[in-house]
């Protein structure tokens, strides 16, 4: 039976010259880059390449990169960091959100409202889930510690205008935030282009190891470090760093941007026709996102009348891996707050799934799945129908 993998944005396998690079962390270079011997020295050096290979990617400064344990936890760190910053600097406590973020912005802007004191707005967006950028300018107060918004969306493949959000906020000298854990897998990543202050990102989406991010703090921003401890991560990030993940997340960085625009150009190929062929075929069906400011190897659809967890179900069994939403939320029988927020009836938010494309996707591969999809969705739909 086939075995087709098409959930590359829930992750992605490591790739074998990442895995090749990380080995001998485990082994022979086990030291710890705090100790002051050779074993640590040595082990210090591997983080501070890591960092400067991925500052060079980025355009930024080495001591800009700041190692975390998560895509999660660099949005924790980021919004934490800068909302208790900003509010014993100059007693800012507005925060400003989209309503599409990933839970790990949402959850923790939410946590900061409730638990901390902070006044937590959402920013409109449209039938896209975009942002537009007047709104940025609207919506800011005088004491808005940060705005964040995210760069592009997991489960829609929504790409937002960073940049002209960026300019917006730092007319206003507010602290912006853009979570590019998806968005750095795909797209070409200068954050002086992007003009944000600070960017999450998260290895294991663009082939590196899981459990291993970073945050790009813009010099001068202020946070305050969510975990403390000791002086790691210029006292930012407390905890020994995870050498042998550093290491395999620079040259996955390295590997994805390096691949950059070759990767963009075939994927998005192969998503058009995935695309096109869906709405042509199937009836009741919308393109969930934006029809062109999207990430290259992502499709994602609503059918009327569908229960996603089972057409995902009866797609394995078939022997494809799909997504309904974010891999975060599978289970939830409500519909997400992503496809809520771009004013999807229940009816078509229940019906949603996520198609993305990677290395291994092959124009065979898509065929089969264009294939069985149309019968799966007929089948889903009369089973509900009862
Ligand atoms: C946009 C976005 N932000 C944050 C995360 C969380 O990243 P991690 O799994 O590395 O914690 C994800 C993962 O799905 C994501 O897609």
């Amino acid at each position: 039976m086939n075995k087709i993998y098409l959930d590359y944005a829930a992750t992605t396998p490591l790739h074998p010259e990442v895995l090749n690079a990380m080995l001998p962390y485990f082994s022979t270079e086990f030291g710890n880059p705090s100790s002051v011997h050779r074993f640590g020295q040595r082990a210090d050096n591997a983080v501070e390449t890591a960092r400067e290979m991925i500052a060079a990617l980025l355009s930024c400064h080495p001591h800009e990169v700041i190692f975390t344990s998560c895509g999660s936890e660099s949005d924790n760190l980021a919004l934490r960091g800068a909302a208790w910053a900003a509010r014993v600097q100059r007693g800012a406590k507005h925060i400003l959100i989209s309503p599409v973020e990933h839970h790990a912005v949402s959850q923790t802007a939410e946590q900061l409202a409730t638990l901390f004191g902070f006044v937590l707005e959402y920013l409109p967006v449209d039938e896209y889930g975009r942002v537009n950028p007047a709104d940025v300018a609207r919506l800011l107060r005088e004491d808005t510690a940060i705005v964040s918004v995210i760069h592009a969306n997991n489960e829609i493949g929504t790409i937002n205008p960073i940049a002209e959000i960026g300019d917006i906020c730092h007319a206003r000298g507010v602290i912006f935030h853009s979570d590019s854990v998806q968005g750095a897998a795909h797209l070409p990543i200068s954050v002086s282009a992007l003009n944000v202050d600070l960017l999450s990102l998260g290895a294991h989406k663009f082939y590196g190891p899981k459990g291993v991010g970073a945050l790009y703090v813009r010099e001068g921003t202020r946070l305050h470090p969510s975990q403390t401890g000791g002086s790691q991560e210029f006292g930012l990030r407390a905890g020994t760093q995870n050498v042998p993940y550093i290491v395999g997340m620079a040259e996955a960085f390295n590997l994805a941007q390096s691949h950059q625009a070759a990767h963009q150009a075939q994927l998005s190929a192969l998503r058009d026709h995935l695309i096109g062929t869906v709405l042509e075929e199937i009836p009741n069906v919308k393109l969930t996102g934006h029809p062109v400011e999207r990430l290259p190897n992502h499709a994602s659809f609503v059918f009327e009348g569908v229960d996603g967890n089972q057409l995902l179900a009866m797609l394995d069994v078939e022997g494809f891996a799909c997504s309904s939403g974010s891999a975060c939320k599978t289970g939830n029988p409500e519909p997400s707050g992503v496809l809520t927020a771009l004013g999807l009836p229940r009816n078509w938010g229940l019906g949603s799934l996520r198609v993305t494309l990677g290395h291994d996707t092959t124009p065979e591969g898509v065929k089969s799945f264009l294939a069985v999809l149309p019968q799966l969705v007929e089948r889903s739909r009369k089973i509900n129908q009862g």
